[in-house]
C-alpha cells in the first residue's frame, strides 16, 4: 500500500510517501522543511511562529513530496498524520491538511502518536535489506526534545513505559545547556560536534558533572539537575567561557554524563525485561557517540540481542516514520479506528502512548 505521511508537531513541516508491503517499508520520498533558523534567534521553538510557518509550507511540501515520488493521488491508499503529542497550533496545521485531503480525495485517514512514529522509524527497511528483522519483545529507548522513555513492546502497537524522565527530556537538556554555553539552537548537533573535538583528558575543566540517578533502583531519568550543575560550572569559570577549548570540554563532559545514564538505564531495563531487540529513536538518537556506546554496551552485555538504530534522517522528526507506524496500525489494530475516516482525527497535545 502507498501511504502519505504528514508531520507538523514541532518545528519541521514534513511529508513522505512510503510503499509498504509484507512488512517491507520502502521510503519513496521524504521531504522535511526545517524551521530551525527561524526559531534559533528565540533560543527555542515559538509555537505560534511554528504554526505560521507550517501553514505557509504544508501544501508546497506535500506537493514536492508527491512530485518527487512520481505518485498520483489516485494511487494513495492511506493518509497518516501526527495528531499528538506536540504543540497544538503546530499539530492543527498538519491535522487540518490531512482531513482536507481525506475529504477531497475520499481516502481513509488516520492520526498517529508522534512517539509511535519515532519507534516505528526502526521498521523502515534499509535499502540493502528486504524486510526488517526486529524480533519481539523490543525495548526501545526514545530520546527526543520532548520525551525520554524506555518503552517495552511485547507485540505490535502495545507499549509499556518502564522508565521515563521525571523532569527534562534528554534533548531538552542538550538545548538548555547549549543556551547556557551561548551555542545556539538546537543544542544537540552543536554540542555533539564540539564534544567530538575532545579526544582525551580535559586540560581546563577540573571537575566532573554528576550522572543523575545512575545508581537508583528504578528506570527513571532526571536531567534538570544536570543542567543546573552545568550552570554552576560555567559561573565558577566565567572567564573561561570565551575559551573554545573550555566550552568543548564542558560539552564533552555534559554529553558523556547524558550518554552514561542513558546506556546504564537501558542495560538495566534489558536485564529485567529480556528483550530480543533493543532499539533507539528520537532526535537525540542521531547522536553518533550515543549510538556507538549503546551499541557496544548491548554487544558486551547481551551478545544475542539485536541492536537497531534508524538512519539519522529518520531519527529526527520526519513523516516517513508516521507513515511506517500507520502501516502497522492498519495491519494489527483489531478494532479498526472507526473505518479510518478523516472525521475522527483529533489533535491532542497530551496524547499518551500507552492509552490509545
Ligand atoms: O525527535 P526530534 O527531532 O523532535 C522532537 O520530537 O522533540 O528531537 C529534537 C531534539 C532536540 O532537542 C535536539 O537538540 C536533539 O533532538 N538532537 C540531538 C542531536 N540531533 C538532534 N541531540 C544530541 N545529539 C544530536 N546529534
Ligand atoms: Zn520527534
Amino acid at each position: 500500500m502507498i501511504i502519505l505521511g504528514i508531520e507538523t508537531s514541532c518545528d519541521e513541516t514534513a511529508a513522505s510517501i512510503v510503499s509498504a508491503e509484507k512488512d517491507k517499508i520502502a521510503v519513496v520520498s521524504n521531504i522535511v522543511s526545517s524551521q530551525v533558523r527561524l526559531h534559533a534567534k528565540w533560543g527555542g521553538v515559538v509555537p505560534n511562529l511554528a504554526a505560521r510557518e507550517h501553514l505557509k509550507n504544508i501544501l508546497p511540501v506535500i506537493n514536492k513530496c508527491l512530485k518527487e515520488a512520481k505518485i498520483d493521488k489516485e494511487n494513495i491508499s492511506l493518509i497518516a498524520v501526527t495528531c499528538g503529542p506536540g504543540l497544538i497550533p503546530a499539530l492543527l496545521i498538519g491535522v487540518n491538511a490531512a482531513k482536507t485531503l481525506g475529504y477531497l480525495w475520499q481516502k481513509p485517514a488516520i492520526g498517529i502518536h508522534h512517539i509511535e512514529g519515532h519507534i516505528y522509524a526502526n521498521f523502515i527497511s534499509a535499502e540493502s535489506k528486504k524486510n526488517n528483522d526486529l524480533k519481539f519483545p523490543i525495548l526501545s529507548l526514545v530520546v527526543s526534545g520532548g520525551h525520554t522513555q524506555l518503552v517495552l513492546m511485547k507485540k505490535h502497537l502495545h507499549y509499556q513505559i518502564v522508565g521515563e524522565t521525571l523532569d527534562d527530556a534528554a534533548g531538552e537538556a542538550f538545548d538548555k545547556v547549549a543556551r547556557i554555553l551561548g551555542l545556539g539552537y538546537p543544542g544537540g548537533p552543536i554540542i555533539s560536534k564540539l564534544a567530538s573535538k575532545i579526544p582525551g583528558n580535559y586540560k581546563l575543566l577540573d571537575a566532573t558533572l554528576p550522572r543523575p540517578k545512575i545508581k537508583s533502583n528504578d528506570l527513571d531519568f532526571s536531567f534538570s539537575g544536570l543542567k543546573t550543575a552545568v550552570l554552576y560550572m560555567v559561573k565558577k569559570n566565567e572567564k573561561l567561557l570565551s575559551n573554545k577549548r573550555f566550552v568543548a570540554e564542558i560539552s564533552h563532559e555534559f554529553q558523556s554524563s547524558v550518554i552514561d545514564v542513558l546506556v546504564s538505564k537501558t542495560i538495566a531495563a534489558a536485564k529485567i525485561y529480556n528483550p530480543k531487540t533493543i532499539c533507539i529513536s528520537g532526535g537525540v538518537s542521531a547522536n553518533s557517540e550515543l549510538r556507538k556506546q549503546l551499541g557496544e554496551a548491548v554487544a558486551k552485555n547481551f551478545p544475542r540481542v539485536k541492536f537497531r538504530v534508524p538512519e539519522a534522517k529518520y531519527s529526527i522528526d520526519n513523516a516517513s516514520m508516521i507513515a511506517a507506524a500507520a502501516y502497522y496500525r492498519m495491519k494489527y489494530q483489531r478494532k479498526k479506528r472507526d473505518a479510518h475516516s478523516w472525521k475522527k482525527i483529533q489533535a491532542d497535545a497530551n496524547m499518551r502512548l500507552d492509552q490509545q
